[in-house]
């Protein structure tokens, strides 16, 4: 036996995390114990979160008093179906093979006939989770491990109870991967493999162990590190009147060191576009129609909302009139559903709201478009009206002649005043029976002119942020919730009413009228990068279960299938960069875009989870867009967390041994991450992929985009910036919300139907995004004082844009004090003796806080007081 004193760490938040720890062993922390060479370790899901808490570990020395590791620590967590409660860890049974590797295999729920399974070399980094279908229409209760020493082989057994049947089974495996067909088993599978005891006062059931004392040191330090992280992560502005109490103002000077310079990315600031909280329909995407397709179904919100439905924003006016939805023969096999109104007296018509109202501009043309043709009657004109919500009337404009064809009728109307709640009236001028589909209302002033395009005040807030490239078409949206919802590119091209809308995995309907060829224009328009994220093959890891056999995200593209979609990929480059003459650069060219894109990157994949399902389709896809396209850049996927998570992990991994030049990393953390992880970066091999931070915000509990999290943000960017050799581009998430349809928070840019509302969160990205260098000079940084938590807080980033030789100076200050700084440029040789500054300052909580810009002159000694809470940015012209 070794003896080990319990030791007084530096850090206070550690210090109190250890006394917690020694409690049930000593009364006070300086007594000398004898460690044991080892103790038990029951592994179990609490029975009061039913399963949605993960596997927890307690220790025993004699196996009678449990003690256990952490309040709530849970040391893995089932990855299964829907976020949240669908994720649920039940009876995990924890086992030791020969090797000493550890298997924990646990049910899923009580619907599925698949079960869990994770391996660990020491519990607390677990390798990916797979989920075997072993039990089609089953399911798997208390799933339990047993080695055949005859076969060398592991049998992994259960109880099925569904079906009328009580019965258990096993299926035989070497690997963990590969299972023979599922066998009845004899008697009771788990008998005498569980143990109930009682740990914190609570009788659970699970699995004991025998291991060393060294092994459960280790999980108790893992416990420990994980609690101190989240006190230091926790660390907000809250708390900054005491942890800062007497704190006077700091003084600073920065200096450049230029013989420690380094090319760096042009790339970093770019937009990520997802079509979450209406950022495209009834957003960015001008159609002021909704439901214009007839399309909207109750699925898009899985039935919860008795009103979503093909009649959607719809309503009769007038009297003695009918409407249905109908689709027999309708525009196209792609939008199936139509409107049939039918008239016995004319005045009566159908009248759509908008989204929250049509807004109107006084003067302003708008394009109305229709398919329509009379089912029955005389053939007549549409009448087509703007009104108030008074019914008074802002517009009037009439169709052609309906004929008994699907055909498409096209009018001008020019609005009276501007409103905000304006609704669109179509009134058939005779009586009888019509068909309406694809209706339509989109004004004349759109970004840049275009057709079918985008609002003007949204897009100009994009470009104002100088984004390097645009990510589409998201996120979530991305890869969809279950196969049949991955969104596929070619439904979203050629004309809108051959597009397939289709449900949005944010519980609305994506008319997918903004699609690739709008994308594409639109980044074009803004001299930005398209970056195109394809699914990988598999649905989003959060997909709901939605009678897939694996659920949802667990299953992928059936491998026969996989062949054609690999090639769905290959045309959209060919698409985007194959000339006029090819088969898909003949669809752009036919669009109205014979030059080609060039298309440099594609996303393959969205944080997914790294399975074997995902890792199969993924490399098929990586090796055949290579072996056509090798000059595309793919983007892989390092899973929705930071460092040390699984998929993280195998993400990388499996980025090293495939070469992929990209990964697309996710986080979303909270202000004190962003201030004690400034060196994230800072160790990454250069020689390997680079990063694109794909989506990334500062998050604070109510969800806030204030100063707080702006600065934070802020931070973060001057520590890519300093990694700009390796972080080659990054995105904050998400971008547009629209007030009263938000389904996420904080976002980069609020609106609603007339006014954008960019946040302080928004600043930050455009300070970058139009002060972006290419060339990184190390910064000295000298403090008055020499206190740790301030250094945290204090950040400087000098950068050089070549093409305008700029010298760029970007400071942050999260102290409640000021920062007397001195930026010391002895021997720079400036070009002019004016320069800019710009400051973005406020209280933590400052929602509303603007940058200020003024003029400065330049010397070999600039002082700049950075205000408490602040963001500088100084740039001047240098020779
Ligand atoms: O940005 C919002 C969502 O966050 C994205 O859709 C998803 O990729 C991530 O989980």
């Amino acid at each position: 036996m070794k003896s080990f004193q319990i030791k007084t760490v530096m850090c206070s938040a550690l210090f109190v995390v250890r006394i917690m720890f020694v409690a049930p062993l000593a009364a006070t922390p300086h007594k000398t114990f004898a460690e044991p060479d080892s103790a038990y370790i029951f592994a179990y899901s609490p029975a009061k979160s039913n399963g949605r808490n993960g596997l927890h570990i307690a220790w025993s020395l004699e196996g009678k008093d449990w003690h256990t590791i952490g309040a709530d620590h849970s040391f893995v967590r089932s990855d299964y179906s829907r976020w949240g409660q669908e994720k649920r860890m039940i009876d995990p049974y924890l086992f030791r093979a020969n090797n000493g590797l550890w298997h924990c295999v646990w049910t899923l729920n009580e619907r599925d006939g698949a079960f869990a399974h994770a391996a660990s070399q020491n519990l607390i980094y677990w390798t990916r989770q797979s989920y075997p279908l072993v039990m089609e229409g089953g399911n798997c209760l208390m799933t339990a491990i047993v080695y055949d020493r005859s076969s060398d082989e592991h049998m992994v057994s259960w109880k099925n109870d569904r079906n009328g049947t009580n019965q258990s089974f096993y299926a035989s495996t070497k690997d963990f991967r590969i299972y023979a067909p599922a066998k009845p088993f004899t008697g009771n599978n788990d008998a005498g493999l569980r143990q109930e005891v009682v740990v914190a006062g609570n009788t659970e059931r699970g699995t004991v162990n025998k291991i060393s004392w060294t092994e459960i040191d280790a999980l108790i330090k893992a416990q420990q590190l994980a609690d101190y992280r989240s006190i230091i992560w926790g660390e907000s502005a809250a708390t900054d009147r005491e942890r800062f109490a007497g704190l006077k103002p700091v003084n600073a000077t920065f200096t450049p060191d230029w013989a420690n310079s380094k090319t760096i990315t042009d790339m970093l600031i770019g937009a990520f576009f997802e079509d979450i909280n209406y950022a495209a329909d009834g957003g960015i995407y001008a159609e002021l129609v909704q439901n214009r397709d007839f399309e909207y179904a109750p699925s898009d919100k899985e039935g919860r909302d008795p009103n979503w439905n093909s009649r959607k924003a719809w309503s009769i006016i007038g009297y003695d009139a009918t409407f249905e939805i109908d689709s027999v023969q309708p525009v196209h096999p792609n939008n199936k559903h139509y409107a049939v109104l039918q008239i016995s007296r004319v005045g009566a018509g159908l009248a759509n709201e908008g989204w929250d109202g049509i807004a109107l501009q006084a003067g302003e043309k708008y394009d109305f478009t229709v398919f329509a043709r009379t089912l029955s009657g005389k053939n007549g004109k549409l009448m087509i009206r703007l009104t108030n919500a008074d019914g008074k009337k802002l517009g009037e404009a009439f169709t052609k002649n309906i004929s008994s064809e699907w055909k498409k009728y096209e009018t001008i109307l020019v609005a009276k005043e501007t409103v905000s709640n304006a609704r669109i009236e179509i009134i058939p001028q005779m009586v009888g029976s019509v068909a309406l589909d694809m209706i339509s209302l989109f004004p004349q002033k759109t970004f840049q002119g275009r057709k079918n395009g985008l609002r003007p005040d949204l897009a100009q807030a994009i470009a104002d942020m100088k984004p390097r490239f645009v990510r589409f078409p998201g996120g979530c949206v991305a890869h969809g919730d279950g196969i049949e919802n991955m969104y596929r590119w070619e439904n979203t091209i050629g004309p809108l009413e051959s597009r397939k809308p289709q449900r949005n995995v944010w519980g609305y309907h994506q008319t997918a009228g903004l699609g690739y060829y709008e994308y594409f224009l639109f980044c074009e328009d803004i001299g930005a990068e398209p970056v195109p994220i394809v699914p990988a093959g598999v649905p989003c890891q959060n997909s709901a279960h939605h009678g897939h056999p694996l659920g949802g995200q667990q299953g992928g593209i059936p491998m026969h299938e996989m062949d054609d979609y690999v090639q769905s990929i290959l045309h959209l480059i060919e698409w985007a960069n194959g000339d006029a003459k090819t088969v898909w650069g003949k669809k752009r060219a036919e669009a109205g875009h014979p030059a080609p894109f060039n298309l440099k990157y594609l996303g393959v994949g969205n944080e997914d989870l790294i399975t074997d399902i995902f890792e199969e389709r993924f490399t098929m896809i990586f090796h055949a867009v290579k072996a056509k396209y090798p000059e595309i850049e793919i983007i892989g996927t390092a899973g929705p967390f930071i460092k040390e998570t699984t998929d993280y992990v195998e993400g990388w991994e499996l980025a090293n041994v495939l070469g992929i030049p990209l990964m697309d990393e996710h986080y979303y953390q909270s202000p004190g991450w962003y201030i004690h992880n400034q060196d994230y970066y800072d160790s990454y091999d250069r020689s390997k992929a680079k990063v694109y931070l794909g989506e990334y915000a500062a998050h604070l509990p109510g969800r806030p985009n204030n100063i707080e999290t702006a600065l934070a943000e802020a931070l973060h960017l001057t520590a890519l910036e300093r990694n700009g050799d390796v972080v080659h581009m990054a995105s904050y998430a998400p971008l547009l919300a629209k007030e009263k349809f938000t389904q996420w928070n904080p976002d980069l840019i609020y609106f609603n139907n007339t006014e954008v509302k960019p946040t302080v969160g928004y600043y930050v990205q455009q300070l970058f995004g139009q002060n972006a260098g290419d060339e990184y000079i190390t910064g000295d940084v000298t403090l008055s004082g020499n206190r740790e938590d301030v250094r945290k807080r204090v950040a400087v980033s000098f950068v050089r844009d070549s093409k305008n030789n700029d010298l760029i100076v970007k400071m942050v200050n999260l102290l409640p004090v000021a920062v007397h700084a001195t930026v010391a440029l002895q021997g720079v040789r400036f070009a002019g003796d004016e320069a800019v500054k710009t400051v973005l300052t406020g209280a933590p909580d400052d929602r509303n806080a603007k940058p200020e810009t003024s003029t400065f002159t330049v010397s070999e000694n600039i002082s700049s007081d950075l205000p408490p809470y602040s963001f500088t940015v100084l740039r001047m012209k240098i020779r």
